[in-house]
C-alpha cells in the first residue's frame, strides 16, 4: 500500500531538531564491517528503509547484527563478521537501493571474491558503476560481467596501486579506498571524493587498524594491512537532513534551532548561499541556529562536489526560490536527470522553465497546494517544503522515497508546531 502524507499549508515551523546520523555516512560504515575480522559497532545509525536495505543484505551474506534503539532518532549496530558465508549481492536488495554495491570492494578485498548485481538506474540517472571496476581493477582484481552481476576475483589477494578517478564518485571512492585497506603494498589515490562522510569512513577505518592519509584532500593513500579489527565509531550528524529542515526555517519563515554536529563546517557552501537568499544562522552548542530574515531573495545556484553546493540539497532549495522575490537559476551539474521535482512544483504555482541542466525559476508570490509525487529521496522532501508554505493543503503520494532518507519526519515536525498526517 502505497502511503501518502497530507501536508497542512500556512504552517510556520518554530522549534529545536535532533539531526540524525548521516545516511551517506552509515550506509559505507555498515560496509566496511565486512573487512573485519572481529564485528564492528556503529553509534548514531538514523533508522531509515535504506539502513534497513543494507542491513537485509549484510544479514544475506551471514553477518549478524544486534541493533538497541538509543532513542527516537537513532539506533546502534552491533555486527558479527566472524560467520559470512557468502559472497553474492542478490539483484532484488541491490535493485532497491545503489549503495548496496559499496559491499563490492570489502568482499574483494577480505575473500579474494564476490558476485554483486549491477545496481541498475534510478529515477535521477542511469548512475553507472564503470569507475568503481576500473578502480578494482588498477588493484589487480579480474572483473567480469555475467548475467547482470559483477563478478570478481583476486585469487593472489588485491595489490596495491595507483588510480585517478576521471570524474569525481562519492561511492566510487569509498569501495577503492575500503578494497585498498587490506591490499598487499600501497595505494594512491587520485582526484577523490572529498565529502565529510568520505572522511568520516577513513576515520573508522582507521580505528579498525587501516593506515589511510588525505581524506578530505584530492588524494588518498593506504598503506595495506593484513586485518582490520573491530571498534566502536559514532556515525557523522547529516549534514543534508540539517540542510533540509534549515530551508523549512526559510520557506516558512521560521526559527529553528539544529542539533547534532557542527554544521558551520559540513555545509559552509550551502550555509553562504542560503545568507544570499535571506536565512540568518547563529552558532549554538553543538549545532546552528537558523531563522528567515522575512525576505527570500533569488539566487544562482550550481551543484559540485564537495566543498561546493550539494546536489542533494539541490531540489529543497529549488522549492525555496518558487518564492523568491525575482529570477533564480539553479544549474545541476552530478546528475542528468535530478529535475523531477520541477513539474510538481509547476503543479502548485511555481513558474519554472528548464533548459538543458539549468533551470530557471521565476518567483511567485504564493504556492498552491495541490496533489502531487515525489520521485526521488530529496524531491520527496521539496514537495513537503512546498507545501508548508502554499496555500491549502498538500498531498505528496510515493512517501517512501521520504522513509529512505529521513527519519521521523513527522515527529521532528510535530515537536516544531508543524502538522502533516500520513494517510
Ligand atoms: C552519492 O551517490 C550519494 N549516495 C548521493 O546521494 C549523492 O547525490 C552523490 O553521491 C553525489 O554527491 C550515497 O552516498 C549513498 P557519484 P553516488 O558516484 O556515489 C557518475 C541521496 O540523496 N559516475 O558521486 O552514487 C555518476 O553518474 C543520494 O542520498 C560514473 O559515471 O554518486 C554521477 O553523474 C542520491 N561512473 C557522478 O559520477 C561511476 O563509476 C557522481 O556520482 C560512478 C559515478
Amino acid at each position: 500500500m502505497v502511503e501518502k502524507i497530507k501536508v497542512y499549508g500556512g504552517q510556520v515551523i518554530n522549534g529545536t531538531i535532533q539531526i540524525s546520523g548521516a545516511k551517506n555516512s552509515a550506509l559505507p560504515l555498515l560496509a566496511a564491517s565486512i573487512l573485519s575480522d572481529d564485528g564492528l559497532s556503529l553509534k548514531n545509525v538514523p533508522p531509515l528503509s535504506d539502513i534497513k536495505t543494507m542491513l537485509t543484505l549484510l544479514n544475506k551474506l551471514g553477518i549478524e547484527s544486534n541493533i538497541t534503539k538509543d532513542n527516537d532518532f537513532s539506533i546502534s549496530v552491533n555486527n558479527k563478521t566472524d560467520s559470512i558465508n557468502t559472497f553474492t549481492a542478490p539483484y532484488d536488495i541491490v535493485k532497491k537501493m545503489r549503495a548496496s554495491i559499496l559491499v563490492l570492494g570489502p568482499l574483494l578485498a577480505r575473500f579474494g571474491q564476490c558476485r554483486v548485481s549491477l545496481p541498475g538506474g534510478c529515477a535521477i540517472g542511469v548512475r553507472p558503476i564503470d569507475l568503481h571496476l576500473k578502480g578494482l581493477e588498477a588493484l589487480g582484481a579480474d572483473i567480469e560481467l555475467k548475467d547482470g552481476y559483477v563478478c570478481a576475483q583476486a585469487k593472489m589477494g588485491l595489490k596495491g596501486g595507483e588510480f585517478e578517478f576521471p570524474i569525481v564518485t562519492v561511492t566510487g571512492t569509498e569501495n577503492l579506498m575500503m578494497a585498498a585497506t587490506l591490499a598487499n603494498g600501497y595505494t594512491v589515490l587520485k582526484n577523490v571524493a572529498k565529502e565529510p562522510e568520505i572522511v568520516d569512513l577513513a576515520n573508522c577505518l582507521n580505528k579498525m587498524g587501516a593506515k589511510i592519509t588525505g581524506q578530505g584532500t584530492s588524494e588518498i593513500h593506504i598503506k595495506g594491512v593484513t586485518r582490520l579489527n573491530n571498534t566502536t565509531y559514532t556515525v557523522l550528524p547529516d549534514r543534508i537532513e540539517a540542510g533540509t529542515y534549515a530551508i523549512a526555517a526559510g520557506i516558512t519563515r521560521g526559527n529553528l534551532d539544529l542539533i547534532g554536529g557542527d554544521f558551520r563546517s559540513l555545509l559552509t557552501c550551502f550555509i553562504t548561499k542560503m545568507e544570499e537568499i535571506g536565512l540568518v544562522f547563529e552558532d549554538i552548542p553543538n549545532g546552528i541556529r537558523v531563522y528567515s530574515s522575512g525576505k527570500i531573495n533569488p539566487c544562482h545556484i550550481e551543484t559540485k562536489p564537495f566543498p561546493g553546493f550539494p546536489t542533494d540539497l539541490q531540489a529543497q532549495t529549488m522549492s525555496l526560490l518558487c518564492l523568491a522575490t525575482g529570477e533564480s537559476t539553479v544549474e545541476e551539474n552530478i546528475w542528468e536527470n535530478r529535475f523531477m521535482h520541477v513539474a510538481e512544483l509547476i503543479r502548485m504555482g511555481a513558474n519554472i522553465s528548464i533548459s538543458g541542466h539549468k533551470a530557471i525559476i521565476k518567483g511567485v508570490s504564493s504556492l498552491i497546494g495541490a496533489p502531487v509525487m515525489a520521485t526521488d529521496l530529496r524531491a520527496s522532501f521539496s514537495l513537503v517544503l512546498a507545501g508548508l508554505a502554499a496555500k491549502g493543503n498538500t498531498i505528496v503520494d510515493r512517501v517512501y522515497h521520504l522513509d529512505r532518507g529521513y527519519c521521523c519526519v513527522e515527529k521532528k515536525l510535530a515537536n516544531c508546531g508543524v502538522k502533516i498526517d500520513r494517510i
